[in-house]
């Protein structure tokens, strides 16, 4: 249940979503009655997930999960092998049909993929002859390439970027055309430029990292096991959230258009991050993998109480406001100088601090005599912050040199 009742609507190339949050192209969005019961949690929008032409062969694999846990905590990250949906065209036009007369209020986003232009085209009327509000393309899905090499993700190759969102928005005559792309490419600012001179209307950023999840070392075979083969996934989850934060703040920085992002969120405050750097709205898809649709409680209530407290009235009024802040190298301050300090009370005298900056930092730590309270020594400490990262009770923080 949400309890607060500000206006968290945001507008996104002309649309007009009730909050910032959706559900982006995957298992939750594959099916109609579970798209049903995210948009009556309160879920603002959803990215119907990847659908084709009725030619299109689409064979799964099973299983098509596996997770890295650590520490105790399950699914830092996700991976999947998963394709397309299964479900052709002529399935998810009459479910976005549904859902736009249920749902007049939310924001019906299909996610397409084609092989040829006609193909493509095609997706695109047939979609925006049964309402749907937004075009997203999967320039970054693991079936099927119109780039250059086979293999390769199309958002891979600029030239085939460009091409092929030029063809969407030709035939796209009402609704915004996304681009999803892939964080995959040596240089994501020449990828978001290739998706504006093609002439879409937004991009979707990040999508999943491409990866190997992990070998059993009994039997050589990595995860997931498909009858003793396997290949890469497509890790997703709170693993990857600084990536896409580092791709979203790259693409605001230097390309105008908006953005969707998509890669790491679980929490209002991963969803603000990313705003932050230059999202317009969020897109989640592990998190509610991993805790259902009803999240979309607490990240209602926590931007509503968020704003309120910093003082702005609208979720847009976020959107890049950090962006200022990300500089170059060679443009941050040499002259700052900063030092550990540490908070006695709070020290657990677990000797973490003391061990990592003996053997991988500067040695400026000593632990007292009888008492084991760790002591920082002044001129060995350069405040590179190692301790205080480490410190389980945060005990350590920098602060100023010279104590101003
Ligand atoms: C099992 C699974 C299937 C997915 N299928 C699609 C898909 O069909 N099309 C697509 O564009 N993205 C697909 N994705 C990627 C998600 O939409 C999302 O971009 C990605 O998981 C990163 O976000 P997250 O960290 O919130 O999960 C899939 C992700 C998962 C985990």
């Amino acid at each position: 249940m949400i309890t607060h009742n500000r206006d968290l609507s945001v507008d996104f190339c002309g649309v007009r979503f009730p909050n910032p949050f959706v559900l982006s192209a995957a298992p939750p969005t594959d099916d109609l009655d579970m798209v049903r019961a995210a948009f009556d949690s309160g879920w603002g929008g959803a990215v119907l997930k990847t659908t084709s032409v009725e030619t299109e062969p689409v064979q799964l694999v099973y299983p098509m999960m596996s997770a890295v846990h650590y520490d105790g905590r399950r699914i830092v990250g996700l991976g999947n092998i998963d394709l397309i949906s299964e479900h052709h065209i002529d399935v998810v036009e009459r479910r976005a049909e549904t859902l736009k007369r249920e749902y007049p209020d939310r924001v019906v986003a299909v996610s397409i993929m084609g092989s040829k232009k006609d193909e493509w085209q095609t997706l695109v009327k047939r979609l925006e002859a049964v309402g749907v509000d937004i075009i997203e393309c999967s320039f970054s899905c693991p079936q099927g390439s119109m780039g250059e090499e086979p293999g390769a993700m199309l958002a891979q190759s600029i030239d085939a970027t460009e091409r092929v969102a030029g063809w969407v928005k030709a035939a796209a005559q009402r609704c915004p055309v996304v681009i999803k792309i892939t964080p995959q490419v040596t240089n994501i600012v020449k990828v978001a430029e290739a998706v504006k001179r093609g002439g879409a209307d937004a991009i979707c950023a990040a999508n999943t990292i491409p990866a190997l999840m992990g070998l059993d070392v009994d039997t050589y075979v990595p995860y997931p096991n498909v009858n003793g083969r396997s290949t890469y996934s497509g890790l997703s989850g709170p693993a990857i959230k600084p990536l896409t934060l580092r791709t979203l703040a790259e693409i605001a920085r230097q390309v105008e258009l908006p953005i969707t992002a998509t890669g790491g969120p679980v929490t209002w405050r991963d969803a603000v991050e990313m705003m932050l750097v230059g999202a317009t709205t969020v897109q989640f898809c592990t998190a509610v993998m991993h805790y259902g649709y009803d999240i979309i409680d607490d990240l209602q209530d926590g931007l509503a109480f968020y704003l309120e407290e910093k003082g702005f009235a609208h979720p847009a009024d976020i959107t890049g406001r950090a962006l200022g802040n990300i500089v170059n190298h060679a443009e941050l301050a040499r002259d700052h100088k900063v030092i550990s300090a540490l908070n006695k009370e709070r020290c657990v005298k677990c000797d973490l601090c003391y061990i990592a900056c003996r053997d991988g930092a500067h040695q400026a730590i000593k632990l007292g005599q009888t008492d084991r309270v760790p002591e920082i020594d002044p001129d060995r400490c350069p405040g590179c912050r190692l301790c205080v990262t480490i410190c389980p009770a945060d005990a350590l923080s920098i602060v100023a040199a010279d104590g101003s």
